[in-house]
């Protein structure tokens, strides 16, 4: 496949640099010179409207707000909600909640049921969280009643934990919190350095990330509670752990399927960094995003991971995650040695594992979009979790089908792909099953029951 999509996936919108807490570890490069609150960008209604009009017009299918604390600006975040929701564009916002009110609760509700939030806390200690966030007494409680109350009220809510050496002990406890309050995933996301503690004194060793995903893992099966973690670490640090089975899945997209635009207008290809390619009020975003070709042909790629076996999947872990300035530097946890000790089946690439036949007939699920691709198609729900790639023989048969509305199985799905092999067979098989899991394709008995 051709490694350049038409167009970002997701675009994180930095809606307002200000921010009503000072946490220690944000990586807001903006966050030293601001001495006041009043030196702050923030996106204005005009902005939005030619934000929202750019991302339309090249079928961005979803946003995430954040900022700074968007919650701040909350004028521009309901014309922002109420945009994108005109366009059928997926938004989930990224908040500390503590401005959130009950009326702002209400809105969300009654006007934008199909929102997710993710929160951040850094603990379930009161205390603990309110001095890592440099946060005034008794934000830790209005954060929680505000949680839970939105919680209540049908919207699926995330909890953000950053891990930094000082609240390591805490994970149990704060993911005991978020099952008690219901939240749909708990999240547990190594804290990244930046401008503030540049000398890493807030990183995780190698020995704390490994104990981390142990422990989140251990949480998983324990609490029984949907888990995750919002970064990626190089391949070389987990292969030969359990982590690596379990969190594989996250590697850098900067560039890839994300760009992040900044309340300045930048595009940037990644939130956690300085450098911006074009501004979007002057130019088109599809230019910006061709001139990020660098970061999908792998122009940062460390020297000391090009002939890595695990380069196509790790792309060299993380850009951002280095002690010193420069996007060709290895990743801070990177461990290239470690892969020479290891047994040699750790080191084989995985094949899908075996699947079970779907014997129901399915039909296309009547809300799939498609957005066309140099290799095929992007299909997408409004559900920001379906989001998929497939060629152009699979997006052939899946948009004749949906177009007939007709319904088909496993078999006629595996005898348009002309796969042969018992391997090819499987990967299709995989296919068939990861579209019936995102919601793509829905049993005939489930169409009827809608
Ligand atoms: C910069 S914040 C902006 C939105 C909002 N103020 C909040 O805290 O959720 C966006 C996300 O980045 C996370 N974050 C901040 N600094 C980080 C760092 N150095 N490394 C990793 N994640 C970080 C926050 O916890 C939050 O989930
Ligand atoms: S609340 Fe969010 S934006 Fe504000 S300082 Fe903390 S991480 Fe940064
Ligand atoms: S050597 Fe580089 S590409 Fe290979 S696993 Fe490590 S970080 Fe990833």
């Amino acid at each position: 496949m051709s490694t350049r999509l038409s167009a970002p996936v997701d675009v994180q919108i930095e809606l307002t640099q200000t921010c009503n807490w000072q946490c220690r570890h944000c990586y807001n490069f903006w966050r030293p010179a601001q001495t006041t609150t009043n030196l702050s960008q923030h996106l204005s209604c005009d902005n939005i409207i030619h934000i929202v009009k750019e991302l339309a017009s090249n079928q961005v299918p979803s946003i995430t707000i954040t900022g700074g604390e968007p919650f701040s600006r909350r004028r521009e975040i309901f014309m922002l909600l109420e945009m994108t929701k005109k366009a059928g564009i997926h938004a989930s916002i990224n908040t500390n909640l503590s401005l959130v009110g009950k009326e702002d609760i209400e809105k969300l509700v009654d006007e934008y049921n199909n929102v997710s939030i993710l929160f951040s806390l850094l603990s379930a200690d009161a205390a603990e969280h309110e001095r890592l966030a440099g946060a005034p007494s008794g934000t830790y409680t209005k954060v929680i009643n505000t949680a839970a109350l939105i919680i209540q009220r049908g919207i699926p809510v995330s909890l953000n934990m950053v891990l930094m050496r000082e609240n390591l002990h805490a994970m149990e406890i704060t993911a005991r919190l978020a099952k008690r309050l219901g939240t749909r995933t708990f999240c547990a996301t190594k804290v990244l350095p930046n401008t503030h503690a540049p000398d890493g004194t807030l990183l995780l060793s190698a020995e704390e990330v490994h104990w981390s995903l142990a422990e989140l893992m251990r949480i998983e099966e324990l609490l029984d509670i949907p888990v995750d973690i919002l970064g990626c670490y190089p391949r070389c640090l987990l292969v030969g752990t359990s982590a690596h089975q379990r969190f594989s899945h996250r590697t850098c997209v900067a560039g890839y399927t994300t760009v992040t635009i900044g309340a300045d207008g930048g595009v940037r290809p990644c939130s956690h960094m300085e450098m911006s390619y074009g501004s979007i009020f002057h130019e088109p975003l599809i230019d910006i995003w061709e001139k990020m070709d660098g970061w999908r042909e792998g122009e940062f790629i460390p020297e000391q991971c090009r002939n890595c076996l695990f380069l196509s999947a790790c792309r060299g872990g993380c850009r951002v995650n280095t002690l010193t300035p420069g996007l060709h530097n290895m990743d801070f946890y990177a461990d290239p040695q470690r892969l020479t000790s290891l047994p040699q089946k750790c080191l084989t690439p995985r094949i899908p594992e075996e699947t079970s036949d779907i014997v129901a007939k399915s039909i296309m699920c009547p809300q799939v979009k498609f957005r066309k691709e140099p290799f095929g198609a992007l299909i997408y729900t409004t559900n920001p979790l379906a989001i998929m790639l497939v060629n152009h023989s699979t997006i052939d048969f899946l948009m004749n089908v949906a177009e007939k509305r007709e319904d088909f199985d496993l078999f006629s799905f595996l005898e348009q792909s002309g796969a042969r092999t018992e391997a090819e067979r499987r990967g299709v098989k995989y296919l068939y099953q990861k579209l019936v899991r995102k919601g793509f394709l829905i049993t005939l008995t489930e169409h009827e029951r809608r």
